[in-house]
């Protein structure tokens, strides 16, 4: 494993690059700031989306290589307390696959200053569990979900789910997880007809709908990006029932271009993050499951925190190592670019 930078991963002793300033949060030479953590819980999941896994074949992380219960939440406290996180967004793989998450979850909503928990879900499940979630300390949820028809549920995902996750939307709505959020990513040939529909379903329910551009973040390399739908075609697809009008409120460092809807309040959101990337007011730092630090979902190095937990490191150590990894972030992902190389991890493995 090696460093963003090429270098060796750090076992113990903290380094710091003399150019990093002594600031204690994870900044970046592009005067970046991350303050919001992406935890992959797990990198399993009950779906197959084609645009994500392979139908069967992708082996699983080895158990004893993803952080235990304990070395996660020691991370979280650490990120809250010494590096200025104020965001946790847990996903996966499926998040909820996870055992014992309601827990993870009660501890980091313990944290001073309490930061804000939110969870990425397929959605399966959550009918069951939205209560829990909630109580434990969840403040909102992301669901995804491509399409409105069952059979087509059943093409993306490869499991005939649909009324599950329309369920889980319910229970995390009826539980207080509000606004829920919809992802839906739209593929050529397979729903990108359905993008009103989605919309108007999303309006119907009181839900918030977000359009995702299809990265190359697939296991099988699939992605191609002249088969990606921009988000110029959505939005496109989008004005043959609705008007838009960009909404003026500030993004901040949220990827999600806002528009509302017929004159409002309901607005749709686009994540453009192909065809107008938002790298340049990126606030994320990202940790897999297997206790990795990733500047980036597209960042081709590493950091392992999982090595220093294990080697002993004191929580000072591991929270420089950390800030030097961010330190060396790339400023943007280079997916337009003609020498852009896919992630080694798949997009399952790394959290989205
Ligand atoms: N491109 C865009 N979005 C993706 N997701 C998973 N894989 C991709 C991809 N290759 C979405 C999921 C989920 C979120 C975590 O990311 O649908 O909503
Ligand atoms: Fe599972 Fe999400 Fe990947 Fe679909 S996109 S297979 S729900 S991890």
């Amino acid at each position: 494993m090696t460093t963003e930078l090429g270098l060796p991963s750090l076992r113990g002793g903290a380094s710091r690059d003399p150019a990093r300033p002594a600031d204690p949060r994870l900044v970046d030479g592009f005067g970046r700031v991350a303050t919001d953590l992406r935890i992959s819980l797990t990198d399993r999941c009950n779906l197959r989306c084609t645009y994500c896994m392979p139908a069967e074949g992708l082996d699983w992380m080895p158990r004893e290589e993803q952080l235990t219960d304990a070395e996660l939440n020691r991370l979280i406290a650490l990120a809250v307390r010494d590096l200025g996180i104020e965001e946790l967004r847990f996903t996966g793989g499926e998040p909820l696959l996870r055992k014992g998450l309601e827990e993870i979850f009660s501890a980091a909503s313990a944290l001073e200053p309490r930061p804000d928990i939110s969870l990425t879900t397929n959605g399966i499940g959550l009918a069951r569990r939205a209560g829990a979630l909630a109580a434990s300390g969840v403040n909102r949820l992301n669901v995804s979900m491509d399409t409105l028809r069952p059979e087509r549920f059943a093409q993306i995902t490869r499991r005939d789910r649909l009324s599950d996750v329309i369920d889980g939307m319910a229970a995390a709505h009826a539980a207080g997880l509000s606004p829920v959020k919809i992802n839906a990513v739209l593929l050529r040939g397979v729903n990108d007809d359905e993008a009103a529909d989605l919309l108007e379903f999303a309006l119907t329910h009181g839900y918030q709908l977000r359009f995702i551009e299809q990265m190359p973040l697939d296991a099988q390399h699939g992605w191609r990006r002249t088969e990606m739908i921009t988000a110029e075609e959505i939005l496109a697809r989008l004005e043959e029932r609705f008007v838009l009008t960009p909404s003026d409120e500030d993004r901040g460092g949220a990827p999600a271009e806002r528009f509302v809807v017929d004159g409002g309040p309901a607005t749709v959101g686009v994540i453009a993050s192909v065809t107008r990337p938002f790298c340049g007011a990126c606030d994320r730092t990202r940790l897999t499951a297997d206790g990795q630090v990733r500047t980036c979902l597209f960042a081709t190095g590493e950091t392992d925190l999982r090595a220093m937990l294990r080697g002993g490191a004191t929580d000072a150590e591991i929270a420089d190592v950390w800030r030097d990894a961010m330190w060396g972030k790339k400023a943007g992902h280079g997916i337009d670019d003609p020498g852009f190389l896919q992630p080694a991890r798949p997009m399952s493995a790394i959290g989205g």
